[in-house]
């Protein structure tokens, strides 16, 4: 990256430079090696024009992205206002993921999806982790959305309970629009995370409302990831066999069989408390 800064700086000094005649030997980038002039006929003579090179381009082709992913970020958090991410969720990191408590194949599912999530967003390939309660469902998608965030790519991460109530609200201010509106800038994210699967009030309209944000999701080919405490066969039970058969099409099942961490940490802070009262 150094070397690349470096001769990104002489390129702009020789640029100035590039008025020079010598169209046999235009000026190369140090690091791609493309020429950084080219020669363009004009009426009066041949001239040397600066030339972007490939890290140029690169480097260029980098900001529109990035600026893009900002602005998708910036709506996202604008619609979904009661996402997760608060500053608990900010913890919940792989640097601070504690390999005593925490599951190793969840940690490296997590390491992996996040290393291949290009290739994982092109597959429109999500993940269903189930599993029993406090066992690092939430912590495993949380520490996800903070390494993409801190790549700059634009992530939601939501209670299921969260967004169902934010659907309903906007349905209410703005009628079946409303709920458009919602939906439509979830396509914002390149990663939707729900947390919490089945804790939402059940009914008709919450379970229309997921089958519609899953096939949603599946249009518009973009991943998709799922935590709950329910078993395969309850999802089924609950949303029908439609909406099962695209979680299937979308997303690696993988049940979380880690034991409650929640209870074990109780535990600790239990024994420590009698430690520090009794003796
Ligand atoms: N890898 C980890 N490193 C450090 N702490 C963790 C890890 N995984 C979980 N924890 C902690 O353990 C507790 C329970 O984890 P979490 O809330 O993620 O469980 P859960 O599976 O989402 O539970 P529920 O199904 O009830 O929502 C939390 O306090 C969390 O911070
Ligand atoms: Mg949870
Ligand atoms: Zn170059």
């Amino acid at each position: 990256m150094e070397k690349l800064m470096e001769s990104l700086k002489n390129q702009e000094n020789q640029s100035l430079e590039l008025q020079c005649d010598d169209f046999e030997n235009i000026p190369k980038c140090e690091v791609c090696n493309e020429p950084i002039g080219i020669v363009v006929e004009m009426p009066f003579g041949k001239r040397l024009y600066p030339r972007a090179c490939k890290c140029r381009r690169e480097i260029y082709n980098n900001q529109i992205k990035e600026d893009e992913n900002k602005e998708k970020q910036a709506r996202l958090n604008r619609f979904i206002c009661n996402s997760m991410m608060n500053n608990n969720f900010k913890k919940c990191t792989f640097k601070n993921w504690n390999h005593n408590v925490g599951n190793e194949k969840l940690y490296k599912a997590a390491k992996e999806y996040v290393k291949n999530f290009r290739k994982m967003k092109n597959g429109n390939q999500g993940m269903l982790i189930h599993g029993r309660p406090g066992n690092g469902k939430t912590y495993f998608v949380a520490s996800i959305a903070n390494e993409l965030l801190g790549k700059l790519t634009p992530v939601i991460c939501i209670g299921c309970i969260g967004l169902t109530e934010r659907i309903s609200q906007s349905k209410k201010t703005w009628g079946d629009e409303g709920i458009f509106t919602i939906l439509n800038a979830l396509d914002n994210a390149d990663l939707l995370i729900i947390d919490d699967l089945g804790t939402e009030e059940d009914n008709k309209w919450t379970r229309a409302i997921i089958y519609q944000i899953i096939e949603k999701r599946n249009n518009s080919r973009l991943p998709l990831i799922i935590t709950t405490n329910m078993s395969i066969n309850k999802i089924v039970e609950r949303y029908d066999y439609r909406t099962y058969s695209r979680l299937k099409e979308m997303c690696f099942f993988i049940e979380n069989t880690g034991k409650d961490i929640r209870e074990f940490q109780g535990e600790k802070k239990a024994e420590k408390f009698i430690q520090e009262v009794f003796y």
